[in-house]
């Protein structure tokens, strides 16, 4: 089927992209950084005539130059990064096999992996008998955790759409901002979304939570779902499962856990004690596409309530797509959002198996311990100020003689940083004005050497602003 040139092509392909991945780790710039103006200049237009294999591979390759290496060990941006072999392969086999998730007879074997590993996880949280699909990401497990949640509250509110605009989700002030995008595509408007009072740990103080609530139904409002966060974004915050679930139990609210970052506790021995209490949920979002190094998207919703997820997104199709066959039991775009749904399942699946859930284990302590000597090193560098660690999250300020603001002058640093391209790391800023640096640590290439090595590059920069004056 292939022809000679194609077969060249696919060669030289898979050996530039071997090069790129046995090449990134070392690089010295996780990216060039240019202006848009630069890209749009240097990318091709698209022309009425094609071209040929060699330049195809050519402008490839500058694409690949032009991508910031996530896979680079100083990649600490964002709560994804790093690269593994068998879940890239996986990857790669999903984008070829091509099937659509809807139907058992479309991806029979991929169908089983993708419950398999919903068992596995469901398991792993105490909700052996529940159920679960992989979704297009922790935001869609959030936004689906709603939808269910309003289900549960009126099985025919598919239907019947609502029949008053009371209805209040409650988060914590440092919950995912998913949720409110996902208030708005429910309907219930973000002005119900109500931000429950964090501690300064930045976990929901669930006595505000409960007296919210009262507070609420006395006002006429229908709490329908509190989301708990098992580690935020920003602090690594873990809410308190067990005191929330007892407020939703006692006033018949969903609980909602987005364990999209924090989930990875439950594959650590040291601080699994941190997902205590996740049994007590309704439903469970969680990323194996963050501290598990699987590549984006590897999310899952998982629910313990059998049933709610057909209840909740079923609807059409029945004509022409999902046929009364033997197998129609297996069919899962019956209880999905989605109709072409990819097969992100066999990434996880192929890196679960080559590395065992030990090796799971391993890998997420080894972050861990990233995280703690990252925190020690900043702890007794006067250069920082540590702001806060927890899990796998790291905030800190750069110190500095000169510059009385401290947020301006980390920002500075953070900059220059970036324009340097050596290293990744985000910021954020708080609700105070205070900004920081916010490491993370979701990259298994990373090692103690590379932290001192960003350390050391931070430093370097700062050194360098100490003497420029403005603020
Ligand atoms: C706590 C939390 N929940 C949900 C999400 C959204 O996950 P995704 O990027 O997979 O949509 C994030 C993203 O970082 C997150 O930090």
């Amino acid at each position: 089927m292939l022809s000679l040139n194609e077969e060249k092509f696919i060669n030289d392909v898979f050996l530039t992209l071997k090069k790129y991945i046995s090449e990134s780790a070392d690089a010295d710039a996780i990216i060039k950084v240019k202006s848009p103006e630069t890209l749009k200049e240097e990318l091709p237009l698209l022309s009425s005539q094609g071209i040929s294999h060699d330049e195809l591979l050519s402008e490839f390759k500058a694409v690949l130059e032009n991508s910031v290496k996530t896979i680079h060990p100083l990649f600490l941006n964002q709560l994804f990064g790093g690269f593994d072999t068998a879940a890239w392969v996986g990857e790669v086999a999903s984008t070829l096999l091509n099937p659509t998730m809807a139907t058992y007879e479309i991806a029979p074997i991929l169908t089983v992996i993708e419950k398999r590993l919903v068992a596995e996880l469901l398991k792993l949280v105490g909700l052996e008998k529940g159920e679960g699909i992989m979704v297009t990401g922790g935001s869609n497990a959030n936004l689906l955790g709603m939808l269910c949640a309003r289900t549960d509250y009126n099985p025919s509110i598919r239907q019947t759409g609502f029949s008053h605009n009371n209805f209040r989700v409650y988060i914590s002030a440092e919950a995912h901002y998913s949720f409110d995008k996902a208030a708005n595509i429910i309907g219930i408007g973000t002005q119900n979304l109500i931000l429950v009072p964090s501690n300064e740990k930045g976990e929901m103080i669930a006595e505000e939570l409960e007296r919210i609530i009262a507070s609420d139904i006395k006002d006429g409002y229908t709490p329908i779902m509190v989301g708990a966060t098992l580690g935020t974004t920003v602090l690594g915050a873990f809410d308190s499962l067990t005191e929330i679930a007892r407020i939703c139990e006692s006033y018949q609210v969903w609980l909602h856990v987005d364990a999209a970052w924090g989930g990875g506790a439950l594959f650590s021995k040291s601080h699994k004690h941190l997902t205590k209490g996740i049994e007590f949920a309704d439903s469970i979002t969680f990323d194996a596409h963050k501290t598990l190094g699987a590549p984006l998207v590897t999310s899952f919703f998982l629910t313990k309530h059998t049933g709610i997820l057909k209840n909740t997104n079923r609807g059409g199709g029945s004509e022409y797509l999902f046929h009364e066959y033997d197998n129609s039991d297996w069919d899962t775009g019956t209880y999905s959002l989605q109709c072409g749904r990819r097969a992100d399942a066999l990434k996880i699946w192929l890196l679960w198996r080559f590395h065992g859930t030990e090796g799971l284990i391993r890998r997420t302590e080894h972050l861990l311990n990233l995280a703690h000597f990252a925190t020690a090193e900043i702890e007794k560098n006067p250069r920082f100020k540590l702001y806060h660690s927890h899990y796998l999250n790291v905030c800190f300020q750069v110190t500095s003689k000169t510059h009385k603001d401290l947020s301006n002058f980390t920002l500075k640093v953070r900059k220059a940083l970036v324009a340097e391209g050596k290293a990744l790391v985000n910021y954020a800023k708080r609700a105070d004005g205070t900004v920081f640096f916010r490491l993370v640590f979701p990259n298994h290439q990373t090692t103690t050497e590379h932290i001192s090595q960003l350390l050391q590059l931070i430093q370097e920069k700062a050194d360098k602003l100490e003497l420029s004056t403005e603020e």
